[in-house]
């Protein structure tokens, strides 16, 4: 709905994050095998972030004079992210997965901080900056996880 660059690169994040807030969800309640109570209570602390985050985009979009897409039709419109299927999953796919999603968003924010940073909106950069740093800190505590 947004209609400068800062604007759609906020909406289509937004939208990712809508994606990754039901993945996520999805994965604390389907996971199953001896890594449940790790991954079950790891996602239920991300899914809580992302709330978060999808407010604090959301209003930075009407901030800078734009509408933020606001149906779950719309994100699945703009989103690059995929859905998974509500079916069993061991934890090690599941952090496979999101560590995949992850790495995808981190490679968006990147562009999208430069993108602010070019339009002189330095306020957009600061908050995406904040997400990229959780996303980092997310990554590198799922590649970890993924060693043993
Ligand atoms: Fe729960």
């Amino acid at each position: 709905m947004s209609n400068t660059a800062v604007g759609q690169s906020l909406d289509k994040y937004l939208a990712n994050l809508h994606i990754l807030y039901a993945k996520t969800h999805n994965y604390h309640w389907n996971v199953e095998g001896k890594q449940f109570f790790t991954v079950h209570a790891k996602l239920e602390e991300i899914y809580e972030h992302i709330a978060d985050e999808i407010d604090a985009i959301a209003e930075r979009i009407l901030i800078i004079g734009q509408r933020p897409s606001s149906s779950l039709a719309a994100y699945l419109k703009l989103a690059t992210l995929k859905e998974a299927d509500a079916a069993s999953v061991g934890g090690e796919a599941v952090v496979k997965n999101l560590l995949s999603d992850i790495q995808a968003l981190i490679a968006d924010l990147k562009k999208d901080i430069k993108a602010a940073q070019d339009a002189g909106d330095e306020v957009t950069a600061d908050l995406l900056i904040d997400s990229l740093g959780y996303y980092e800190k997310t990554a590198w505590m799922f590649g970890a996880y993924l060693k043993s």
